[in-house]
């Protein structure tokens, strides 16, 4: 028999729905995406499923986690494929509010993230993260989630999260997934669609040159050496402009040290119509 899942819009529905689930003592695997749904996504709800009696997905494109002149826009949307694998997947229930409904009214209450916003994606996207942590408090505060489920290419986006949720105490527990590539190394994003062919063909370029950086630094222990490789990796293979190629300090994001115990390679690439980012976090110490 095909499995059912509700799609639900509305927050006082929604919370109705959960109270429900809750009074049965059931547990809840919460998976957030702003839709456009690929094996990245499904990796999430795989694991929300092996560990929760119910998973519950939001697919909202958040306008306040984009900056002015972003692709809030043109960020790829699909409702109807996006609810046909939501429901192979096993999903029980898609969130699926629109702007409206999420902000009513502008509010004059600021959540801002703290040092972790000072690197990568945070100094290129600024504001970015103030609108990832706005969001997120509120679907956490609908879904009530026993665990929440993230994926590591947005390694900044986890790490800023799960200090949030360790600083104000909310109970939910979140989960780190890995990174689901292309057999190429590419890493699967919603953005991949809006490379050209070209680009495309150039993008695994990316991956590869974090797999160097590791080797470099691996070898070297000098992360200034695996920067400089990295860097010359893409400059000469890509007609993407990196807008950073950096080793730092995993999660804290600041400079790694030698008491450093794990760091992280991380890299954006700006092409023509899409900027994607990528990363290696790797363990030095214990
Ligand atoms: O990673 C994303 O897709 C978004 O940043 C998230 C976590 C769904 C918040 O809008």
């Amino acid at each position: 028999m095909k499995h059912k899942m509700k799609v639900i819009n509305s927050i006082q529905q929604m919370k109705k729905m959960i109270h429900r689930y809750k009074k049965q003592g059931e547990t809840i695997g919460f998976v957030p995406t702003m839709g456009y749904l690929h094996e990245g996504h499904l990796a999430l709800v795989k694991q929300a499923k092996e560990e929760n009696d119910f998973v519950v997905m939001s697919i909202f494109v958040n306008p306040a986690q984009f900056g002015p002149g972003e692709d809030y826009e043109t960020y790829p949307r699909n409702e109807q494929r996006d609810f046909a694998l939501a429901t192979e997947a096993g999903v029980n229930l898609v969130f699926m509010p629109d702007v409206v409904e999420m902000y009513p009214r502008e509010s004059t209450i600021h959540i801002s993230p703290g040092n972790q916003a000072n690197a990568l994606c945070g100094m290129s996207r600024p504001g970015h993260f103030d609108g990832v942590l706005k969001v997120i408090l509120k679907l956490f505060n609908m879904i009530e989630p026993t665990r929440s489920y993230f994926g590591m290419k947005d390694a900044q986006q986890l790490a800023i999260i799960e200090t949030f949720v360790e600083d104000f105490n909310f109970n939910t527990e979140i989960r780190r997934v890995p990174t689901v590539r292309e057999a190429d190394g590419l890493a699967k994003s919603s953005r991949n669609v809006r490379l050209s062919a070209e680009e495309r063909n150039e993008a695994p370029i990316i991956y590869q040159a974090l797999t160097l950086g590791k080797q470099v630094f691996l070898e070297t222990q000098d992360g200034e050496e695996a920067e400089k490789q990295m860097r010359q990796l893409i400059e000469e293979n890509s007609s993407g402009k990196i807008d950073y190629m950096t080793v730092l300090d995993y999660p804290s994001l600041k400079k790694w040290t030698r008491s450093s115990s794990e760091i992280i390679l991380a890299c954006a690439v700006q092409f023509e119509k899409t900027r994607l980012i990528d990363n290696i976090i790797l363990k030095i110490k214990g």
